[in-house]
């Protein structure tokens, strides 16, 4: 019986696991379509005109705006670490929830990044008041 429940918990580990895992490759995946293009390969954007995603203040101050900047896009000024930009961000409509969730916990975790996993269900109600043209932040 000790046996049977100590190899049903190492199943159920790896089980997790490779979904955590899944779930890092898709949203890397999603990245480099959709974002590495302008953020780079190594979130350090692009000096004076494009923001990085690595080490970025942002993500930290304002976490709740990001799925509906990804969805929406962004026009007009905003700081990121101290500099200020102002190029147009045109928003990616045809990514889900989903997909937006992977792409964001991408971010939260690579290039020395340590900010929280989100949630799917976090993510769905802020898209919701950006559906409804609320400014991001
Ligand atoms: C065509 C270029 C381009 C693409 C593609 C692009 N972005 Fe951006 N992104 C920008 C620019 C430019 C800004 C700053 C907007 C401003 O100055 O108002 C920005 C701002 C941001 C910000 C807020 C500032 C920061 O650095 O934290 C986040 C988060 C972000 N983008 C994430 C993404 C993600 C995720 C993707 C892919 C799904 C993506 N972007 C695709 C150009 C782009």
């Amino acid at each position: 019986m000790r046996n049977k429940i100590i190899v049903l918990c190492f199943a159920i580990g790896v089980f997790c696991f490779s979904c955590e895992t899944q779930t890092y490759e898709h949203g890397k995946l999603l990245y480099t379509n959709f974002c590495e293009n302008c953020h780079m390969a190594d979130g350090t954007g692009l000096k004076g005109l494009i923001p990085p995603l690595a080490g970025a203040d942002f993500l930290k101050n304002s976490p709740e705006a990001v799925p509906c900047i990804i969805r929406a896009g962004y026009k007009g000024k905003m700081t990121v670490n101290g500099k200020e930009y102002d190029t147009e961000m045109a928003g990616i409509e045809r990514l889900t929830e989903f997909e937006i969730t992977n792409i964001i916990n991408y971010i939260h975790t690579s290039w020395g990044n340590n900010l929280p996993i989100v949630q799917h269900p976090d993510v769905r109600e802020q898209l919701k008041a950006c559906e409804k043209n609320t400014k991001p932040f």
